[in-house]
């Protein structure tokens, strides 16, 4: 039977990510637009949105924390190319973005000796394996296997390399150990359904050390430019960012943490997703067609919840297919189709903005949807 109730917001991206509850374009009538984005009053709106960060993620206040060019990937590559080089390098890849690192550690920057730590989708590659003389590269969770390691326990605090995490799609829904990572990186429109193109880069002391004394063997176009004069650059960590900002989207993202500040700060957006994370698997479990796509339920992803068909082969595909196109018709769900290189079956957001209420309300949906498209 259809179900007779949709979602409220039926937008389940993986990213960008649903609006916070109650969102509208007036959250942004403050904007600071046709300013110059280095004026005082803009430059205090990037340092607005450095500090609330630092406030609701806890951050140490020695770490260091900047507004980057390239959204997501802008930081973690601006990370890797201005870091890497002075010792060996171990890359973890049990997915898509991973195995991209891997192949900017081992084939860009080509350090020698890096090794890659593999796993395949829906497991983690041996944690136990990590050599942390060396610097060590990885991605919090997984995106698209909904694969997460499930603490910082197996980080040594005397490791001697660097620690460089991806934190793109847990840093506002899951605990991060800040004392275990050196670099930390995220985007806006992910984990708080801000706006695209903006890239979050937070370092460690260790981090800036190796910036000052062990400068990278290469160089490094002017959107990667981290120091000047072998020092930290310390505009970029004050809201004077290395390049021009959208002030539409420091509007917005401003709007996202205030609201998270608003209904209990970090905790709050980690419980939320939990129980997002919750509501799925208790519905998976009296599911005979799904499964979740990781294997041990500690390093079960809360943002990005990757579901398998239990069924196999060009049945599965197809179904991968038609499942997501037929709930986006109904307006029931949009972009729950898996992610191009991942295995067949759905992809979910539960992040902090989405509200239980809608996972709930999505999930007879995905029950319709799976009898809707049996193959003939
Ligand atoms: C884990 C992870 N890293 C990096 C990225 C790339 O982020 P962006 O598109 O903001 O560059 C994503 C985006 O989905 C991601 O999930």
């Amino acid at each position: 039977m259809k179900p007779s109730l949709k979602p409220t917001r039926p937008e389940f991206s993986s990213g960008p990510c649903v609006k916070r509850p109650g969102w509208t374009p007036d959250a942004l009538a403050g904007a600071l637009l046709g300013r110059s984005h280095r004026t005082p009053a803009a430059v205090e709106r990037i340092q607005a949105v450095l500090d609330t960060s630092r406030e609701l993620l806890g951050m140490p206040s020695d770490y260091r924390l900047a507004l980057v060019p390239g959204s997501g990937t802008g930081a973690f590559e601006c990370a890797l190319w201005s870091l890497l080089g002075s010792r060996g390098v171990d890359v973890l890849a049990w997915e898509s973005f991973g195995r991209g690192w891997a192949t900017d550690v081992e084939k860009q920057l080509a350090i020698p000796g890096a090794r890659t730590l593999e796993a395949d989708y829906g497991e983690l590659p041996d944690l136990g394996a990590v050599d942390f003389a060396r610097d060590v590269v990885f991605t919090w969770n997984g995106t698209t296997s909904g694969v997460c390691v499930p603490d910082a326990d197996w980080i040594p605090n005397d490791r001697e390399g660097l620690t460089l995490c991806d934190a793109t799609s847990a840093v506002f829904a899951m605990e991060l150990d800040w004392s275990k990572l050196d670099v930390v990186t995220w985007s806006w429109q992910k984990a708080l359904g801000g706006e695209g193109a903006h890239g979050m880069l937070a370092l460690s002391p260790r981090a800036v050390e190796r910036l000052e004394a062990e400068p990278p063997p290469r160089g490094l176009p002017k959107i990667f430019r981290l120091t000047s004069k072998g020092r930290l650059a310390e505009g970029p960590f004050r809201g004077q960012t290395i390049n021009t900002p959208s002030m539409l989207c420091v509007e917005d993202s401003l709007d996202a943490l205030n609201w998270a500040k608003g209904i209990g700060g970090h905790s709050e957006l980690v419980a939320r997703s939990r129980r997002n994370l919750e509501a799925v698997a208790g519905w998976v479990e009296d599911s005979p067609w799904v499964r979740f796509l990781a294997r041990d339920p500690r390093t079960r992803s809360s943002t990005s919840i990757c579901l398998a068909f239990e069924e196999a082969g060009e049945d599965a595909a197809g179904r991968a297919k038609a499942m997501p196109a037929r709930l986006a018709e109904e307006g029931a769900a949009y972009d729950v189709g898996p992610y191009r290189d991942a295995p067949p079956g759905l992809r979910i957001w539960g992040g902090s903005t989405v509200e239980t209420t809608d996972i709930e309300a999505l999930l007879p949906w995905l029950d319709w949807a799976y009898e809707e498209t049996a193959p003939d």
